[in-house]
């Protein structure tokens, strides 16, 4: 199992301050030595974190491959095609929202061009898409090289049933509360994402997996055999707060290549 570090919120905390530190390029380095095979950014169009420039240096510095994050605007694929990192994936973005919420809509008006632009440029393409078989089936038909299933759900749901997060100011109101009823819809969540990644790789896809993946919720997903690579970014950033980026990254590779 390949992982993915998503350095976004370094650069949350530099925009914190709007200085020049932590600055996410150094980041790069210690994920390389800490056994990362992959550096994930995302450049939102609000540019909240992560800043063209910040794209421009790391993939200029860069010695893991780049996974780029964007959405498909016109704008934001002309200057990630004058970039050229090694891949993009897709995602759908609202300005209002605090982090992706949902796959990406393969009915978004730029995204078939986004595709042949991208691939033009050989940049492999992935699309970031919730887990269901009819939309990965369409998806088959676009020509991209991987689908990062999203597992935002099933984060969700692990967290209302094992977690304090239900009795605090944060909750996720959306979640049932019942903890019966939350172990079942796991297990529904678990069984729709090990058939959507089998369909993947079937149809000859890559298969990625990502969003809200931590330390407590992860090892499910890491051994659903068809994902080779796990996108992750809050959980580590957080944990290395006290750990440090080195250790906090170790500890995830621990728990996934097991
Ligand atoms: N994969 C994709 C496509 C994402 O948009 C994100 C969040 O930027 C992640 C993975 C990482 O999510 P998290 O920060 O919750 O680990």
């Amino acid at each position: 199992m390949l992982l993915g570090v998503n350095i976004d919120h370094i650069a949350t905390l530099r925009e914190a301050r709007k200085i020049h530190d932590p600055n996410p390029l150094e980041a790069v380095f210690i994920l390389q030595n800490a056994g990362a095979s992959q550096i994930t950014l995302h450049l939102r169009e609000d540019r909240r974190h992560i800043h063209e420039e910040d794209v421009i240096n790391i993939c200029a510095n860069s010695p893991l491959p780049i996974n780029l994050e964007c959405a498909c605007s016109p704008e934001i694929i002309e200057l990630v095609c004058s970039i050229r990192p090694h891949r993009v994936t897709l995602v759908p973005e609202k300005r209002e929202e605090v982090t992706t919420e949902g796959g990406l809509n393969l009915l978004s008006p730029h995204l078939l061009s986004s595709i042949t632009k991208l691939k033009k440029h050989e940049i492999d393409v992935s699309l970031f898409l919730d887990p269901c078989e009819q939309t990965i089936n369409k998806a088959y038909e676009m020509d991209v090289d991987a689908i990062e299933l999203h597992t935002g759900e099933w984060s969700n749901l692990f967290l209302t049933a094992y977690s304090n997060l239900p009795r605090m100011h944060n909750a996720i109101s959306s979640m049932p509360q019942n903890r019966s009823i939350l172990t079942q819809e796991l297990k529904r969540c678990l069984e729709n994402l090990q058939a959507c990644a089998k369909l993947t790789s079937n149809l000859g896809l890559k298969v990625y997996a990502g969003h809200g993946l931590n330390y407590q919720n992860v090892i499910p997903i890491a051994k659903i055999p068809q994902i080779s690579e796990l996108n992750i970014g809050h959980s580590i950033i957080a944990r290395s707060i006290f750990v440090g980026l080195f250790e906090a990254t170790k500890e995830m590779l621990r728990l996934i290549q097991k």
